[in-house]
């Protein structure tokens, strides 16, 4: 594992479903890390053996793994499979998958369980609808998720937690900086087994709010999804 706490903040590019060799030889020619903090590229599985990995201070990451180690579940990805891959973070909870694949918190456990025994980092996604925003829910949510997702053996050496209101997600529209602030500090004091946890925000994150976002007292890093197609963007926002 990655020592998380040697890194001043981290970015996380998630490209989605996006991207092809000749975007990936491009856009590494391009990058440029910054070495005081962690950049991690989570590009569709496809590519991951393709991605340059220094092991400084540029990794490459997986969105998704299976909840299951091996066997008869044709199209899945183990994360001993990762492994073997040199992939050393994962995406996991994505709002799109729990959305739009019926990941549910307990799936997500799972799959962070299998993870952090392959000697990979899940990045827990979590984060409230605009509908649960509205009706002053985002805590109770964010509460279920945090308990029910994040695995009882998980610390903050071996789990990265990522904040993403659903509604700020490639929306242009993000909470206000005070906001966001307040709802990372609340997360981290769910439990105090979560104070030391490394929380990203990410929804609609580019390089004109990345600065503000990044220098809120309880802000980690960033997980960025438009923006981070754009080398140039993305340099900006790392730098
Ligand atoms: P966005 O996506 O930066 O395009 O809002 C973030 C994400 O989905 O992780």
């Amino acid at each position: 594992m990655n020592k998380l706490a040697n890194f001043s903040s981290i970015f996380i590019a998630n490209w989605k479903l996006n991207g092809n060799i000749q975007f990936i030889k491009e856009y590494y020619d391009k990058l440029i890390t910054n070495p005081n903090n962690c950049t991690i590229i989570c590009s569709p599985s496809a590519f991951l053996s393709f991605l340059k990995n220094n092991n400084k201070n540029l990794f490459t990451g997986a969105q998704d793994v299976s909840i299951y180690q091996e066997g008869p579940y044709t199209g899945e990805l183990s994360a001993k499979m990762l492994s073997d891959i040199s992939v050393s973070f994962c995406l996991v909870g994505h709002s799109e998958r729990r959305q739009i694949f019926n990941e549910t918190n307990k799936d997500i456990n799972l799959k962070s369980q299998n993870l952090i025994e392959n000697n990979i980092t899940p990045i827990i996604c979590l984060g409230e609808t605009l509908e649960q925003r509205e009706k002053n829910l985002t805590k109770e949510v964010l509460i279920k998720q945090v308990n029910e997702s994040i695995p009882n053996h998980s610390n903050h050496e071996n789990t990265i937690i990522a904040y993403e209101p659903i509604w700020a997600i490639g929306t242009g529209l993000t909470p206000t900086m005070d906001e966001i602030d307040e709802v990372h500090n609340f997360i981290k004091n769910i439990d105090t087994r979560f104070r030391q946890f490394k929380v990203l925000y990410g929804g609609s994150v580019k390089s004109s709010n990345s600065s503000q976002i990044n220098v809120l007292k309880n802000v980690d890093g960033c997980l960025i999804g438009g923006a981070s197609l754009k080398v140039e963007e993305f340099n900006s926002i790392i730098s």
